[in-house]
C-alpha cells in the first residue's frame, strides 16, 4: 500500500512519519522515504532542487528536475516495494507538485500532470493532507540553522500553496484525508494510523 504525506513547511510531517511507521510496525512490513530524493540519484537532484546556492533555478526547470527525481525514486524504491507487498510511507509526492508548482508557481495543473505522467501511472492509494497556517509552520521552522531554497519563498508563496493544496484536496476527495495540523502529534498520529488499519 502506497500512502503520502503532503503539508506547507513546518507541518511536523517527518516526525508523523516516524510515529505511525514504528506503530505500523508492529504488525506490517514497512518502508519509509522522501521526496525530492528518496534514492541517490534522486537526492543528487534534490541538491540541484533545493540548495540555495543554485538560486537561479526556474520554475520550468525546477517541476521538470522533481519529476526527474520522482520516476528514479519509484523505479529505485517505491514501485520494488509495493511488489514487496510493503506499506511504504512517503514524505511528499505528487500533490507536492500540484500545490508547489502547478498553483503556487502558476504552471498549472495539466502541464505539471503532463510531466508527472509516470506518476500518474502510480498513484498513492492514500494521502494524509495536514493543513496548518503558513503563520504557525513558519514560525516553527524559524530557529532552524538551514533554510533550502523553497522555506526562503515570500510568506505569500506560501498562503498560495496552502490554497492550493485545499483546492487539490477538494479535487482528489477520496484519496486525500486532511487532516487538521494543530493537534498534538500524537493526537494526529492516531487518527492516522486509525486510518490507515480501516484502508487496509
Ligand atoms: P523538505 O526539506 O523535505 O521540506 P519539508 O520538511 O517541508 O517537507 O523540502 C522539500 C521542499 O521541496 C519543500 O519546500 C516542498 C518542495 N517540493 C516541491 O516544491 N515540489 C515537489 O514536488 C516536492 C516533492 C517538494
Amino acid at each position: 500500500m502506497f500512502i503520502t504525506f503532503e503539508g506547507g513547511e513546518g507541518t511536523g510531517k517527518t516526525t508523523l512519519i516516524q510515529n505511525v511507521a514504528t506503530i505500523l510496525r508492529k504488525r506490517h512490513q514497512v518502508i519509509t522515504s522522501r521526496e525530492p530524493g528518496g534514492s541517490m540519484i534522486a537526492e543528487a537532484i534534490r541538491d540541484i532542487i533545493l540548495n540555495p546556492k543554485y538560486k537561479g533555478v526556474t520554475p520550468y526547470t525546477e517541476a521538470l528536475l522533481l519529476a526527474a527525481a520522482r520516476a528514479q525514486h519509484l523505479d529505485e524504491v517505491i514501485i520494488p516495494a509495493l511488489k514487496d507487498h510493503k506499506i511504504v510511507l512517503c514524505d511528499r509526492y505528487i500533490d507536492s507538485s500540484l500545490a508547489y508548482q502547478a498553483y503556487a508557481r502558476n504552471l498549472g495543473y495539466k502541464f505539471v500532470l503532463s510531466i508527472n505522467h509516470y506518476a500518474t501511472l502510480n498513484m498513492p492509494d492514500l494521502t494524509f493532507y495536514i493543513d496548518l497556517d503558513p503563520k504557525v509552520g513558519i514560525s516553527r521552522i524559524a530557529n532552524r540553522d538551514k533554510y533550502d531554497r523553497l522555506d526562503q519563498e515570500t510568506f505569500d508563496f506560501h498562503e498560495k500553496v496552502r490554497e492550493g493544496y485545499l483546492e487539490i484536496a477538494n479535487m482528489y476527495s477520496t484519496r486525500i484525508v486532511t487532516i487538521d495540523g494543530n493537534q498534538s502529534i500524537d493526537e494526529i498520529t492516531n487518527q492516522i494510523v486509525k486510518k490507515i488499519e480501516e484502508k487496509i
